[in-house]
């Protein structure tokens, strides 16, 4: 499933081959991803784990079409994005790219409902009210449409940032440590979300994260290591995680 060789097949929701990125940092080079290839099928929940500085975010950026990689191809949804010039590259992000992060990025002044439907009204999409009371519905804020975000919890609010990052129905949802800001509780709930948004609406999630408990709610936990893919864990406990990832902090 999660081949080292990743043939770009079609079923995979996203494909990344052979992609390297590095950075100029002084008059030495950062090399944040080294020859990453892999494919994730689509309707998978995919939580990538590593130390600080390993290239976890560097993978997802370089996926989700935010940053271009020096070397290798990245196939998302069935469009090869590697080769796409900068403005096709946006507007593909923008009509197929879910986003969810640390911080919601909310707009203070507009409703939630408004938050969620941003990306529809910016992709020129008319607005789809089932769809929106479906999607508002599965995220646990059905009726709070009318609220400014500050009128929210933090869970509140990362719930209104998912429903905002599925509004699109988006070839892939990818998340950087979105419950990074949140306590355990509300935690739990909004990788209970992502998980539903996996399972009941086949959404494709690939989501960074420092933590075993919340990695365990995926189907699939990568491991980078300086910038390299270093194995994968299937329906591994947290305490699994947590000893592998001890094992990769040593090396
Ligand atoms: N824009 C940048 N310019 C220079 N170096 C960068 C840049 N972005 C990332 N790096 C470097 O690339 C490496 C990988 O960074 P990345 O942010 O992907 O790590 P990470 O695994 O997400 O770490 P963390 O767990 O701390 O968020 C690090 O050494 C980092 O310092
Ligand atoms: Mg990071």
């Amino acid at each position: 499933m999660y081949t080292d060789a990743a043939e770009f097949s079609a079923p995979a929701a996203l494909a990344l081959q052979g992609v390297s990125k590095s950075y100029r940092s002084g008059s030495s080079r950062v090399h944040a991803l080294r020859d990453v290839s892999l494919a994730l099928p689509a309707g998978t929940f995919t939580a990538v784990m590593g130390p600080s500085g390993s290239g976890k975010s560097t993978l997802l950026q370089s996926a989700a079409g935010l940053d271009t990689p020096d070397t290798g191809r990245v196939l998302l949804g069935g469009t090869e994005i590697s080769q796409l010039r900068p403005k096709a590259l946006t507007r593909f992000r923008r009509d197929h790219v879910g986003f969810v992060f640390q911080s919601y990025n909310l707009l203070p002044q507009l409703s939630v409902a408004r938050n969620v439907t941003l990306p529809l009204l910016l992709a020129g999409r008319g607005p789809d009210q089932a769809w929106l009371d479906y999607v508002l519905e599965a995220v646990g804020l059905g009726g709070l449409g009318h609220r400014k975000p500050q009128e929210l919890s933090g869970g509140q609010q990362q719930r209104a940032a998912i429903a905002r990052a599925l509004i699109t129905r988006p070839a892939a949802v990818f998340a950087d440590e979105p419950t990074g800001a949140l306590d355990s509780a509300t935690a739990q709930q909004v990788l209970g979300l992502l998980r539903h948004t996996v399972s009941a609406l086949g959404q494709t999630v690939i989501m960074v994260t420092h933590d075993p408990v919340a990695a365990r709610h995926a189907d699939t936990v990568l491991f980078l290591a300086d910038g390299r893919l270093d194995g994968s864990m299937t329906d591994a406990s947290p305490r699994d995680i947590t000893a592998r990832m001890a094992d990769l902090g040593e090396r």
